[in-house]
Order: C-alpha cells, then sequence, then structure tokens
C-alpha cells in the first residue's frame, strides 16, 4: 500500500531500482520486510555467510570479506574491509595506531582518524569497516595492544563514539570488535612466536580461540562494556563483531546474555552482528542467540550446517529470516541501496590532506614522559653533530596482523630531522645493530637520539615487557644504556604498541613515547623534538616499573589461564585502578606526560545539578610558549557495601585544548548519573550509592591538583572540603 502512496522522487538515484523497498518514504525496517519476503529460503540461508575466503590476505583491490547480493532482486554485494589503522587492501595511509591515537585525549582527532580511515576504506570499494577495536588492555602483554585505546573505558567510549561517527560520517559502516573479553591472543613462554612474519595464533596458553573468561558480572559492566555501549548508544554503530573467545561459558558469537539480554534488549542494538574470522561455531547456537553474519564462508553458516540446523528443528526458518532482516534493515538504515557502489580506485584518495591528518594527530599523540634539565626542545642552531640511532631511526615501525597497513609513502625520523636540519650540521647514523658502531657514533656527539621500536601483532602476546620481547631488533635496552652512558644528553623517542619497562629511564635526559607513529611518523617526530610543535600527548595506559607488578602478574589463572580457564580476579582494578589500590608506584602513570609549557588550574567549583554536577575551572598557561594539556576529573566513589570494592580513582571527564602563552580557558565538564553509579549485581541495574564522593580535578592519575569531597545520593561526609593537593 505504501508503495501507492509514496511521494514523487522517493525512487531517487541510487541502484535500488524500482521495487517496493526502494520507496524511499518507507522506514528501514519496513524496506527490509519487504526486500526479505521477496527472498527466497536458499537465498536468505546463503545471505548469513560471506564468500570470498581468501580477501583476508590484504592484497590490492582484495576485500577482507565480501556479501555476494542476489541479482535477482537487485540486491548488490557487500565488501567489507579491516582495519582500525586503515584499509587492509593494498597500500593505504598509515595512520597512527590507535594506542597513539588514545593518547591524544581528543575525540575529534579520533573522527578524523576514522573519517580518514573510512574515506580509503570507500575509496577501494567498501561499505564496511571491521573497525575500531575498542577492547580494554587488561595486560600490556596482550599483542593487540597498539590497535586499541589502552587501559580506561571512559577514554575508550569517548574516543570509539567519536571514532564511529567520523567513519559512518562518509557512509561506510563501522564495526566495533570485539564483544567481548578478547583479553588476550595467547602465550608463549619460549619467546619464539610474535616476531614479524611468524604464523599467527599458534601460542601453546590462553590462546583466543579457545579461552573461555570468568567475568563478574559488575566487572563486565564497568570496565569492559562500556564503550561497546557508547558505540551502540552515542555513536550509532551499523555492526559489531564478536569475538573469538568464550565468556563465562559461552561463546561470545553464540553467547544470549552479550548478544540478546544486553545488546539488542538493553541497548536496544538495531545493527547486526558478524562473526569474527571462524569465531562461530554452531548453526544452530548462533541462530538462536543472535549471530545475524558470517563474513568468512565454510564455519557455522555455510549452507549445509544451517540446513542440519533447520532440519532438525535445533533452529527455525523465522531466525534465519530475522538475522537476514536486520542485515538488510542496517544496510537500508546506513543508505546502503540509495546511493551508487563505492569505486574500487585508489586515484580517489586524497592522499597529501591524510597524510597531513596522520601527521596532526601524531604530534598530537607524542608523549613526553622526562624531560630533564629542558633538554627538550633542542635549539637546533646550537647543534654540529647529532648522532641518531635505533631501529625506529629510519624504518617504518608497525604493528602485525589485521591492522597492519602497507603505507603509500613514508617519511622516517632520520629523513625529518635530515630535512629539518640541513647540511650545516652533521647526522651521525646507526641501526643500532651494532652498539660499538652506535657508541662510537654517540661519543662527542652535540646530542644522541636513540629510536627504539618494537613490535605487537595480532595472534602472539608478548612473552615478556621489555623492549627484547618479541627480540625483533636485538639488545636494545643495552643499547640505550650504552649510547646514555657514552653521551651524557641522549635523548630516547619509542616507536613501541604499548607500555613497555623503561629501566634505563633514570639514565637519559628526555624520553618520549611517539607510539607507531603512522606514515606521516618522522615529520612529528622532527617537529616535537626541535619544538615546532608542543608534545601532545598523554599515557592511555600505565607504564609500570617490573612486569611483576601488572594487575595479572604472578598468578596463571589470571594469565594466560589454567587450561582454558581465564579468572578476571582483579575484578574492576584494571590499569591505574589496580596500581592505585595497591598503592604501586608505576613508572609513568596512566594520564601523564609532559609539556614544553606549565599549566595551573584555578577557581575549581563543583555545583549540583539534578543527580549530578558540574565542575568548571580556569586552565591557565603559565609558561611562555604554546601548548597542549588535557586536564583530568577523576571520581573517588564510596564503597556500597564489603564487597563491592570501589577503586581510589576513575576517570571520568577531561578536555584537550591548547593555550598560547599566559593565556587562560574556563572548562566546564558533566558529572551525570552514569558517572556517579555503580553497577548493583543484586539489583542487576546502575545505582548511585548515597555517600561521601572525591571529586578530583589532575594533571595525570597521580597527579591531583584540586579535590573537593562532597555528598551526592542524599548520603552525607563530615564535612564538605576542597583540598589542594598538590600541582601548581
Ligand atoms: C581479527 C579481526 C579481523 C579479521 C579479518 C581476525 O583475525 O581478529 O579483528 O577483522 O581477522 O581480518
Amino acid at each position: 500500500m505504501a508503495v501507492l502512496l509514496a511521494a514523487p522522487g522517493a525512487w531517487a538515484a541510487g541502484r535500488c531500482g524500482k521495487h517496493p523497498w526502494c520507496n524511499r518514504s518507507l522506514g528501514p525496517a519496513a524496506r527490509a520486510a519487504l526486500l526479505e519476503k521477496a527472498l527466497t529460503s536458499e537465498e536468505k540461508i546463503d545471505l548469513l555467510a560471506g564468500d570470498d575466503l581468501f580477501g583476508v590476505g590484504g592484497g590490492a583491490h582484495m576485500h577482507t570479506g565480501t556479501s555476494d547480493g542476489v541479482p535477482r532482486v537487485g540486491l548488490p554485494t557487500t565488501y567489507y574491509s579491516d582495519g582500525p589503522v586503515g584499509p587492509r587492501q593494498g597500500q593505504a595511509t598509515a595512520l597512527p595506531i590507535p594506542l597513539g591515537l588514545a593518547a591524544t585525549f581528543s575525540p575529534q582527532l579520533a573522527f578524523r582518524h576514522g573519517d580518514v580511515a573510512a574515506n580509503e576504506a570507500k575509496s577501494k570499494g567498501n561499505d564496511v569497516i571491521f573497525a575500531p577495536t575498542v577492547n580494554i588492555m587488561r595486560t600490556p602483554l596482550n599483542g593487540r595492544t597498539f590497535e586499541g585505546y589502552g587501559e580506561d573505558p571512559y577514554l575508550d567510549s569517548r574516543l570509539a563514539v567519536g571514532w564511529i561517527k567520523g567513519a559512518q560520517s562518509e557512509h561506510v559502516i563501522a564495526d566495533v570488535k570485539h564483544y567481548a573479553g578478547n583479553k588476550q591472543e595467547g602465550a608463549d613462554p619460549s619467546g619464539e612466536s610474535g616476531h614479524p612474519g611468524s604464523p599467527l595464533g599458534a601460542e601453546p596458553f590462553g590462546s583466543r580461540y579457545i579461552v573461555n573468561d570468568h567475568i563478574d558480572e559488575r566487572t563486565f559492566r564497568e570496565i569492559y562494556l562500556p564503550h561497546f555501549e557508547a558505540a551502540v548508544k552515542d555513536a550509532h554503530v551499523g555492526t559489531i563483531m564478536c569475538a573469538y573467545n568464550l565468556v563465562n561459558g559461552f561463546y561470545s558469537c553464540e553467547n544470549h546474555h552479550l548478544l540478546q539480554t544486553i545488546l539488542e534488549h538493553e541497548w536496544g542494538f538495531k545493527g547486526y552482528v558478524l562473526a569474527d574470522y571462524g569465531a562461530a561455531h554452531n548453526a544452530a547456537a548462533s541462530l538462536n542467540n543472535g549471530l545475524d553474519f558470517e563474513p568468512w564462508p565454510g564455519f557455522a553458516y555455510a549452507p549445509p550446517q544451517v540446513h542440519i540446523a533447520l532440519a532438525t528443528m535445533q533452529a527455525t526458518q523465522a531466525q534465519v529470516n530475522a538475522h537476514v532482516g536486520r542485515v538488510l534493515r542496517t544496510l537500508f538504515a546506513y543508505g546502503f541501496f540509495d546511493r551508487r557502489a563505492f569505486r574500487d580506485d585508489d586515484a580517489q584518495i586524497p592522499k597529501k590532506a591524510h597524510a597531513r591528518t596522520a601527521d596532526r594527530i601524531e604530534e598530537s599523540a607524542i608523549t613526553l614522559l622526562t624531560n630533564r634539565r629542558r633538554a627538550l626542545p633542542l635549539k637546533a642552531r646550537r647543534l654540529h653533530t647529532v648522532a641518531l640511532i635505533g631501529a625506529g631511526a629510519d624504518g617504518f615501525t608497525t604493528g602485525g596482523g589485521s591492522a597492519d597497513v602497507k603505507p603509500f609513502s613514508f617519511v622516517s625520523p632520520r629523513q625529518a630531522i635530515a630535512k629539518r636540519l640541513g647540511k650545516r650540521v652533521k647526522i651521525r647514523y646507526a641501526d643500532g645493530s651494532d652498539h660499538e658502531a652506535a657508541v662510537a657514533a654517540a661519543k662527542g656527539a652535540d646530542v644522541a637520539i636513540v629510536i627504539p621500536a618494537d613490535y605487537l601483532t595480532e595472534g602472539a602476546d608478548r612473552s615478556c615487557l621489555t623492549l627484547e620481547c618479541p627480540n625483533a631488533h636485538g639488545d636494545q635496552d643495552g643499547l640505550i644504556e650504552e649510547v646514555a652512558a657514552a653521551n651524557r644528553k641522549t635523548i630516547v623517542v619509542l616507536e613501541t604498541g604499548g607500555p613497555v619497562l623503561t629501566p634505563w629511564r633514570n639514565k637519559v635526559r628526555a624520553l618520549l613515547e611517539a607510539w607507531y607513529p603512522g606514515e606521516q611518523g618522522g615529520t612529528a617526530i622532527a617537529r616535537v623534538l626541535f619544538g615546532g610543535a608542543d608534545p601532545g600527548g598523554r599515557l592511555p595506559a600505565t607504564f609500570p616499573k617490573n612486569e611483576g607488578d601488572i594487575p595479572t602478574a604472578g598468578d596463571p589463572a589470571k594469565y594466560p589461564g589454567l587450561g582454558k580457564d581465564v579468572y578476571y580476579k582483579e575484578g574492576v582494578l584494571v590499569g591505574y585502578r589496580w596500581y592505585d589500590a595497591k598503592r604501586i608506584a608505576p613508572a609513568f602513570p596512566f594520564g601523564s606526560g609532559l609539556s614544553y609549557t606549565h599549566f595551573a588550574y584555578r577557581n575549581f567549583r563543583v555545583r549540583r545539578r539534578g543527580v549530578g554536577a558540574r565542575v568548571s575551572f580556569t586552565v591557565v598557561n603559565t609558561g611562555r610558549r604554546r601548548g597542549s594539556d588535557v586536564p583530568q576529573l577523576y571520581l573517588g566513589l564510596p564503597q556500597p557495601g564489603p564487597n563491592v570494592i570501589q577503586p581510589p580513582r576513575q576517570l571520568k571527564g577531561f578536555r584537550r585544548l591548547t593555550l598560547g602563552p599566559h593565556k587562560k580557558k574556563r572548562v566546564t565538564l558533566t558529572i551525570d548519573r552514569r558517572a556517579l553509579s555503580y553497577w548493583n549485581t543484586g539489583a542487576n541495574g546502575w545505582r548511585v550509592a548515597p555517600g561521601c564522593y572525591r571529586v578530583m580535578l589532575g594533571h595525570s592519575s597521580r597527579n591531583i591538583a584540586r579535590q573537593i569531597i562532597m555528598p551526592f545520593a542524599g548520603g552525607s561526609c563530615r564535612q564538605t572540603v576542597a583540598v589542594l593537593v598538590g600541582g601548581r
């Protein structure tokens, strides 16, 4: 009926044609229902699984996934590509890694990162991008640490939302992954795996393919789900990828609690659930519990498997219809039918503009961890000889697996520094493989810049936290020690995919963390070293002093697991929450990072608003240079019961801003009901505990400048006090 009532123009340009479901004045659900009914049972069964086994190879013009359309009804083929650093299909703009993006603490830059990645995925003919990766870093040993946004669920959520909005602004559908758990790839204590080029997934202990994550409901809700929830509710992500591992006894892709109770019913997710590659196991369990699509052919949703499930009445055709309906609804909702097919042609990519974005993000991601005697920024005109040493100095550093991107072009630190210094300054370069040569280069140079690199990859966890795991570039810690002994003015620029141990940190003048810096990394690193830009990053993950300090250390039940079982015994004490609660001093805390100038926070006010509050303060650049700051708002929640342990501090707000010398800015942040809430397992819901709360404003999680203690939810404090804790 509605078809007849359609307004003229309702069948506007696109590739849908004149079918009833092409009527754009109908909603996506109605259109999907019409198309679903026009398909035969066999066609629908075919649509449950993908059609390309080899696209995962990542070659030019190869899509990571393909779902063939149905020409009979004009349903076009859907194309999928990895991933969170850019498309994995031939060459692409290699952006800084997501952990570096997280260090910017900037949802705006996350939007631009997502926009670039999706624009390129689209220019390579893809409709869906398998990204972002939002899994929380439970252990820094995880091989995929570089792909995610670090250890804090609030930071993770804000960045995920920015990224997804950026990606979907390109009319590409984002795919938030991996739901849920998925905190480890697998351990190989021999340290043999995880090298560049070694096979994925050969680890003997705690492999992602088989582990069963035991996570209590409160920890799950407070630490491991908020970013998925934000992706659904705030960013309206189109698809979600269920993970390899089991959660509390059930595979993620057939987990009723995850897929039905939480995702669909509580969060109201209307998009579709697709399986990680090889993560779907059983057709009937998947059909019953909420898996809509399996992008790789041949596993649970291979037509013979589905037929068996239907014939044995373990599943129904109505379920098949519903899953296909969700896929179609999403495609309609995100404009797939009402536009032309995206063309696979790199010539469409604005490579220069994308390179500038990569550069801008990296500049804001580089994190200054120590700066003794104001060694940085370097003054080029005072230099005559510079020693440049290490695996990252002249190579392209990035991680492996589905987030590996082959860059269109690449500027190394060596090239960028040489360009900056010109011919007047002599650069002595040593790749660091020969320590004697490196020491000789460093001796007598005005400054020695060491740029070590590590290698993290999907499919294998690192076997230790030093720069030697995996040992892709020799003894880099020893190299730094020897160079620092040979040259008092040694500066280290790390290119790592996550936290590493820094046993030499007190022996070097300055330490920068540049992450895997993307294709413009050299340019951004050189600009920061020589003061053309402020190092804008803040740590999205704690850098521990010792490997034994990390939350999962010392108990195989926690990591890598006992047999198949991994127990999240640390509960909500993940990342800095652990170090704070256990009073362990980290090498560099979450949220820390220096600027070349100084910032002070003044006139800190907290005003109640409804259940929550509005926090305001003035940020003042008290130095003589322009610089970037990230004031951070932490809350200390009261303990509502003996078994509900509350971490001393939890990040609940932040703002990145750049200020000229002596400039100031008033910042307002909101504390809403959710920020004050904890998950009450008995009540199966979020609750605000009546009691006394600490509202803290910090330069980092360990450098709190202002604190106000006040009651919420009808609780009481002996007094409402403002305490100056430290800082300027
Ligand atoms: C990864 C996913 C990725 C997929 C396709 C899997 O091994 O876990 O993140 O999207 O491969 O490459």
